[in-house]
């Protein structure tokens, strides 16, 4: 019998060096340090160092990665935003921004380690400008200018908002653009270094990646957590919510479960306390108390069926994305912004050494019949 590895659950295709999860005791580690306290210290600019060099930046590095970020995009680019129905998803606008860029870079093509490091700063500054349009050219607006000595957070807040963020939110958008930087070998990544494997252009497997990232399972589930809360209303009506899902065919709770974490996931954790911080702060803790009813919840229902189904990354990010402003939509897509750190150094890694990604599946379909002409079929 061959061995079935369905979702390629416990698979390992490869080695790497940029990021390790420990599942069973919640810990997640970028490049040897621990997520907990680069939150806490690190800015979004020296995770994509760590995670594309190696080591944190010095100073001296740390400026010139953040002068060697753009946010333009390219006129027809910003035409094409123009030309989407009203109503076009923007997860389907950047996907399809990410593969349009190609046609604009004079070397798309080149899997050398300095070019595939010149793309990837690129799309680190047009993916958020990319977004940012979208969202409003959707509005009937207008791009709004980047500030160009500012950072990705600050640009990102700046982009979409039409106003200078203050200190305090452009700190809780770095938070939680380092905490979505990287995860590993997640679909979305997998997907991007299958691709890459192919030799095939870094655009390429970032818009496949983009392309994974948008499913419910994967990080289109902060965008469902919101809808569901949305939907929910109140404290009140969150068991009643949480019991009819999980007595639905399939019932899953949207920011609930991982493939790795057996515990709460870390990047919850933190999130959780900025959701708190954010609440207290704003004076609007409606979502963050949802949230916390529908943790007590399923905390109880899991564990009264024996399974390890605890908040993940996307579970409060909802509340703070709500907190910060952003529509729910953009959720999903803020999760983009942040992940083309992670996907960039994973292609790094697989362009460096690459082994075709090529595996099989079990046929059990029929055999041996015989071919009628198309005459004889009926
Ligand atoms: N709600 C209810 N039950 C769940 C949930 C959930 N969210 N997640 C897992 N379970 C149960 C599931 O029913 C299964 O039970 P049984 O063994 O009786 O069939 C058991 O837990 C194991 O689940 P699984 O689907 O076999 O586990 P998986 O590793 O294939 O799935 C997952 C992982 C993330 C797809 C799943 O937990 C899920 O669908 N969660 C909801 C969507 C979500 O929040 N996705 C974000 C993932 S984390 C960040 C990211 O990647 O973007």
């Amino acid at each position: 019998m061959d061995t079935i590895h369905r979702g390629l659950n416990g698979v390992n295709v490869d080695t790497s060096r940029i990021c390790s999860i420990d599942g069973e005791a919640g810990r997640l580690i970028y490049r040897g340090y621990d997520i907990t306290e680069l939150a806490d210290l690190a800015s979004f600019e020296e995770v994509v160092h760590l995670l594309w060099f190696g080591e944190l930046p010095t100073r001296s590095e740390l400026d010139a990665l953040r002068r060697t970020i753009a946010f333009d995009l390219p006129e027809p680019v910003l035409d094409m935003l123009a030309g989407l129905p009203k109503g076009t998803h923007p997860m389907h606008a950047l996907r399809t921004g990410v593969s349009m860029l190609s046609a604009f870079d004079d070397d798309p093509d080149g899997v050398d380690e300095s070019n595939v490091r010149r793309i990837g700063l690129s799309l680190l500054g047009r993916v958020p400008a990319l977004v940012a349009a979208h969202q409003r050219i959707q509005a009937g607006g207008a791009p709004v200018e980047p500030d160009p000595d500012a950072s990705v957070a600050s640009n990102l807040l700046r982009m979409v908002n039409g106003e200078t963020p203050t200190d305090a939110a452009v700190r809780v958008m770095d938070v939680a653009l380092v905490l979505h930087a990287e995860h590993g070998s997640n679909a979305s990544t997998f997907v991007g270094r299958a691709t890459a494997s192919t030799l095939t252009d870094a655009y390429s497997a970032i818009t496949a990646a983009v392309g994974s990232l948008k499913g419910p399972l994967h990080g289109g589930a902060n965008a469902a957590v919101m809808q569901a809360l949305e939907e929910i209303g109140s404290v009140e009506a969150v068991e009643k919510y949480v019991l009819d899902t999980l007595a639905s065919e399939k019932g899953r709770v949207m920011g609930f479960g991982h493939r790795v974490y057996r515990v709460m996931d870390p990047r919850a954790t933190i999130l959780k306390d900025v959701s708190r911080k954010l609440a207290e702060e704003s004076g609007d803790s409606k979502w963050f108390e949802m949230s916390l009813e529908m943790e007590r919840v399923m905390e109880r229902e899991m564990g009264a069926r024996g399974k390890q189904v605890a908040p993940n990354v996307d579970f409060f990010s909802a509340s703070v994305y709500r907190m910060l402003g952003f529509e729910k939509e953009t959720y999903t897509p803020i999760f983009a912004i942040a992940r083309v750190a992670g996907w960039m150094a994973h292609l790094f890694e697989q362009y460096a050494d690459n082994r075709l990604m090529r595996p099989r599946l079990v046929y059990e379909g029929e055999t041996g019949k015989a071919f009628a002409p198309i005459a004889q079929r009926g």
